[in-house]
């Protein structure tokens, strides 16, 4: 048996795609494509319309169920939001915090996604905490720097173990995908700043994920790379068969320990 936390995690950030009825569709052929495959950890998150039907479809499978955002309130005059009991109502588990889209489209601040972070710890969620560089701090240079000042941010007075997932700004739906020697040095990093961070227990549980443009023919050459442990795939956990292919490749990964 291959512990939890030695598997890939291999986690589809839907984003604003699919209705409940093509959700529900897409997991239906997931679980038949991907029932096999033991050594993985696979979540889907899919938008907050999708959640109670995907939420039905997982009913004693070991597909995890996750959402793309919460609010840090559990409730009250928060229009347009959702909190951490209403996704737990769900049997949501995971929830992605900081997306470079939310940071950059709906100007999430750090001290948000930190807010972010607490409340789903608090609320027995596992946080997804999104970081990376965009092209012009990469070419400046200042990639570490970035991405050290996010996590501080973000993780500031946390102890619990959190999933990091590393995507650099630039890969992100481009078809650009950092080399997995790019990634495994960032990654490295982020497990050294993050072990600064967080309880020494909680620090072996710390798992950090790729995201960026991965898909079935870049997965096998991320995944063995010493310090990733999975992807947060977007555009290619769309496509059945293309998110079954990287289940199975993270499963056979998974299955050499
Ligand atoms: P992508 O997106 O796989 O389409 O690059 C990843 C993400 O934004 O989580």
């Amino acid at each position: 048996m291959v512990s939890n936390l030695h598997k890939p995690f291999i986690a589809g950030n839907w984003k604003m795609n699919k209705t409940p009825g093509e959700a529900t569709e897409f997991v239906s052929q997931l679980l038949i494509e991907i029932q096999s495959v033991e050594a993985a950890t696979v979540l889907v998150c899919p938008p907050f319309t999708a959640l109670a039907a995907v939420s039905n479809s997982l009913e004693n499978t070991r597909v995890l169920l996750g959402a793309q955002n919460v609010h840090w309130e559990r409730e009250g005059a928060f229009t347009g939001e959702i909190s951490p009991p209403m996704l737990r109502d769900l049997f949501v588990t995971h929830v992605i915090i900081g997306h470079s889209e939310r940071r950059a489209i709906f100007h999430e601040a750090d001290e948000e996604i930190h807010k972010k972070v607490l409340a789903a710890i608090n609320g027995g969620l596992m946080p997804i905490l999104c970081v990376g560089e965009n092209l012009n701090e990469r070419e400046k240079g200042k990639h570490f720097s970035v991405v050290q000042t996010q996590l501080e941010a973000a993780l500031k007075d946390v102890k619990n173990p959190v999933i990091i997932a590393y995507e650099p700004v630039w890969a992100i739906g481009t078809g650009q995908t950092a080399t997995p020697e790019m990634a495994q040095e960032m990654h490295r990093y982020i497990r050294k700043v993050t072990t600064a961070i967080v309880e020494p227990a909680s620090a072996k549980e710390v798992r950090i994920l790729y995201g960026g443009s991965m898909k079935a023919a870049n997965a096998e050459a991320l995944l063995q790379q010493p310090d990733i442990d999975g992807g947060l795939i977007g555009g290619a956990s769309l496509n059945v068969q293309e998110f079954a292919s990287i289940v199975k490749i993270a499963g056979s990964i998974g299955q050499q320990g």
